[in-house]
């Protein structure tokens, strides 16, 4: 498994993992990739991929693409589900349905974190919901529940230990 940056080739791939992302229970009837992209509340997390300070990772085992997490910054105006502030980015991941299980998503939010203190990020929020096991996932990774994004979500934030300089 190799992880690399992600780049504005990648866009339709990171549109998939949204998709994968609001579809995460098996339980509930799936949104179509149309759908997804053409709510505003879902397509604002990938439309114009990719913007200036957009930033994220992509992860290709067996030379395709199997996951990908990345960070937008959202306005007041139009925020994200885990929105906490114009300055702390959100973060989307997923990982392809073939690939799950296999230490993919642990990668990648490593990745992504590590690529964030790079750029000077001080904190990274998300939403997700109580019953997704990704929120272990988080809570192992440093995550703190802020708030509930409603009755069924969690906002999380993560503070990332500031740049040393020596
Ligand atoms: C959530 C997701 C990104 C995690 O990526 P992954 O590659 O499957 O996860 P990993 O293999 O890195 O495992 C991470 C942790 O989750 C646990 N886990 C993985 N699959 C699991 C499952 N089906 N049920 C319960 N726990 C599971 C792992 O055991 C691991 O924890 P542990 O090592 O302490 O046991 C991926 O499963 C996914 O894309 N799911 C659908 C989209 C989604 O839910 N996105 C997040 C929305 S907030």
């Amino acid at each position: 498994m190799k992880l690399r940056p992600a780049t504005a080739d990648d866009g339709d791939f990171l549109a998939d993992m949204l998709v994968a992302a609001v579809n995460w229970s098996p339980a509930w009837q799936p949104k179509s990739r149309r759908r997804v992209l053409a709510a505003p509340n879902t397509a604002h997390y990938i439309a114009g991929w990719p913007r200036d300070t957009d930033l994220g990772v992509v992860a290709e085992a067996d030379g395709e693409r199997a996951g990908a997490a990345w960070l937008r910054f959202f306005p007041p105006g139009d925020p994200g589900y885990g929105f906490v502030a114009a300055d702390v980015p959100e973060l989307t991941i997923g990982v392809a349905a073939a690939w799950r299980g296999r230490g993919i998503g642990r990668a990648l939010l490593h990745a992504v974190e590590a690529r964030a203190k790079e750029a000077g990020i001080a904190r990274i929020s998300l939403s997700v919901e109580r019953e997704n096991f990704a929120q272990r996932l988080y809570l192992a990774a440093g995550y703190e529940v802020v708030g509930a994004g409603s009755e069924q979500s969690d906002t999380m934030v993560k503070v990332l230990p500031s740049r040393t300089f020596t």
